[in-house]
């Protein structure tokens, strides 16, 4: 599939089948992580790869709303940074999070990006300190973004070109 094709057919996925993640398809979802681009090179991301049901069922609990889908997914990315290393860990997790969820698409699987940075468990703290004790994850890493896969089970459209926002493009000058 040509690349703009993949663009227009990825879409947020929320309810996934119980059929498990190919051994291949997830190490290339690995891979995928551990290409992207970094500024400096400074590769402030790890990432913690859950597959346990458990675990997955847990970290649907970490905010209130908009991580439930996780509980259903048959693995999870969470992606962590690691703040001393880059004054943009923001930028470089987040672009690892959208490889990650192109790669996803690639192969078949559907994904949805799960926000934590700035948000909190619905006990008031910070959704990352959850997930940091759930996982075992070391104090100095913060928590970006859980980025649920599966195999799809919605249907949904792809984008049309027709009804991108084109208002959004400012040609020389805005
Ligand atoms: C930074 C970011 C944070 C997001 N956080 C959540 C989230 O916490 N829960 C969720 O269900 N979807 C989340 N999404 C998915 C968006 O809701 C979705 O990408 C958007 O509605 C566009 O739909 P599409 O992905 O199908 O094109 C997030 C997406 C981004 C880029």
């Amino acid at each position: 599939m040509e690349l703009i094709e993949l663009l227009k057919n990825r879409r947020s996925r929320r309810r996934f089948t119980d059929r498990k993640i190919e051994e291949e398809k997830k190490d290339l979802l690995i891979k995928s992580v551990l290409l992207s681009p970094a500024s400096k090179s400074s590769n402030p991301w790890e990432f913690v790869v859950v597959d346990d049901p458990e675990l997955l069922k847990q970290l649907a609990t970490s905010k209130p709303h908009g991580a439930e889908l996780v509980a259903g997914a048959s693995l999870a990315f969470v992606v962590l940074g690691n703040p001393a290393k880059s004054d943009v860990w923001i930028e470089d997790c987040s672009i690892a999070s959208v490889l990650l969820q192109l790669e996803a698409e690639d192969l078949g699987l559907g994904s949805c990006w799960v926000q934590v940075r700035a948000r909190n468990h619905a006990d008031g703290y910070p959704a990352s300190e959850f997930i940091k004790k759930l996982l075992g994850v070391p104090e100095n890493l913060e928590v970006l973004s859980i980025v649920a896969i599966g195999y799809s089970e919605e249907e949904k459209k792809p984008r049309v070109f027709e009804k991108l926002g084109y208002e959004k493009i400012h040609q020389n000058k805005y």
